[in-house]
């Protein structure tokens, strides 16, 4: 594993190059958003189409608001609680931000993570930092070093951050207004649900609704993401494998003789932790199928997220 410190990646990153990063989240591949190299590196190294907009990374509601141009009292109030943290805030792009962050939209993502070696490197950078997550586009994201390493090799240089803590990547949260009142709406669940940002504004006397958006605004939200290597099958609680095997592996036109029974622990902060590891893992250790019970206890809004990624992680469901 190619790993550096904070010097030499700021160093790597202003010459134009990619170094993975740990954030609180994820791990991210990092590009400076004055590099157009660097921004290119970050499509070809993760095969990402240019169509799916990169967050860009601050670590100061000062550098947010220099690097929006529409920066509202919203914004304000949710960056305020959630920052540091895995909020990230739409806002309208300012001029002069290079189209290949934004896809071309007229918006950009913001994010100020919790990590304190990302929040130290990014204070020593001008602007900031363009980093979707360390992985191959549509497949899992890294949330340890080594997974980055399984993914590019001695090709990416690491800044070794250990253990993710959240394990999913950052709530979305774009601001619109609508018949003259303010709007939150989510377009990508996380660890900060509805409710809690909710609270934040209700607490400040901020006159908003905070909803989940059905339509998603940026093109990256595709319906197959984060996949692993082998099928995962999300079952209902009833599902009995004796049983219904047959009809799994008729739908998937194979035979499976290794399957992993995947019990989320109950806990959704441990469960969205371990999420994207255990994911990785079953495919390592040699099973053919992955099978996981969608259970009642999941409906609370704190498993969201989670469910979310397994959504689109997911070969079936039965
Ligand atoms: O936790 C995270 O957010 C991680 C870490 C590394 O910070 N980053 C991350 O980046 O998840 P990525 O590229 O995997 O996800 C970026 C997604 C896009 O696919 C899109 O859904 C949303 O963020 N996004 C980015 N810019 C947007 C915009 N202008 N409007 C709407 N959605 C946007
Ligand atoms: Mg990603």
């Amino acid at each position: 594993m190619k790993t550096v410190d904070i010097i030499q990646a700021k160093e790597l990153l202003l010459k134009g190059e990619v170094v993975a990063i740990p954030t609180e989240t994820v791990y991210g591949l990092a590009g400076w958003i004055y590099s157009e190299a660097g921004l290119r590196k970050i499509f070809s190294t993760k095969e990402r189409p240019f169509f799916d907009p990169l967050i860009v990374h601050i670590d100061s509601i000062a550098k947010a608001r220099t690097l929006s141009g529409d920066w509202s009292p919203l914004h304000q109030a949710l960056a305020e609680v959630c920052w540091p943290g895995p909020l990230t805030l739409i806002t309208k792009k300012p001029e002069g931000l290079n189209p290949l962050i934004t896809s071309g939209l007229d918006s950009v993502g913001l994010r100020c993570p919790n990590h304190p070696l990302s929040l130290k490197l990014l204070s020593q950078i001008e602007g900031g930092l363009a980093a979707p997550s360390a992985n191959k586009f549509g497949k899992t994201s890294p949330t340890l070093s080594q997974h980055v390493f399984q993914e590019f090799g001695e090709e990416v240089p690491i800044l070794e951050g250990g253990p993710c803590e959240v394990g999913i990547e950052s709530t979305v949260a774009g601001i619109v207004k609508e018949n003259e009142k303010w709007k939150v709406l989510i377009y990508r669940p996380g660890y900060f649900t509805a409710a809690m940002l909710q609270k934040i504004l209700s607490d400040k006397n901020i006159a908003a609704t905070v909803e989940y958006a059905t339509s998603p605004v940026a093109p990256g939200q595709l319906k197959h993401h984060y996949m692993p290597n082998i099928p995962l099958v999300i079952t209902s609680e009833s599902f009995n494998w004796e049983k219904q095997k047959n009809e799994i592996e008729k739908r998937l036109n194979k035979t499976f003789t290794k399957p992993a029974f995947w019990k989320l622990p109950d806990d959704p902060a441990q469960a969205s932790r371990e999420l994207y590891q255990d994911l990785r893992k079953f495919s390592l250790e040699g099973f053919d199928l992955i099978l996981i019970k969608r259970e009642s206890l999941h409906d609370s809004e704190l498993w969201f997220g989670i469910w979310n990624r397994l959504e689109k992680a997911k070969t079936l469901k039965i």
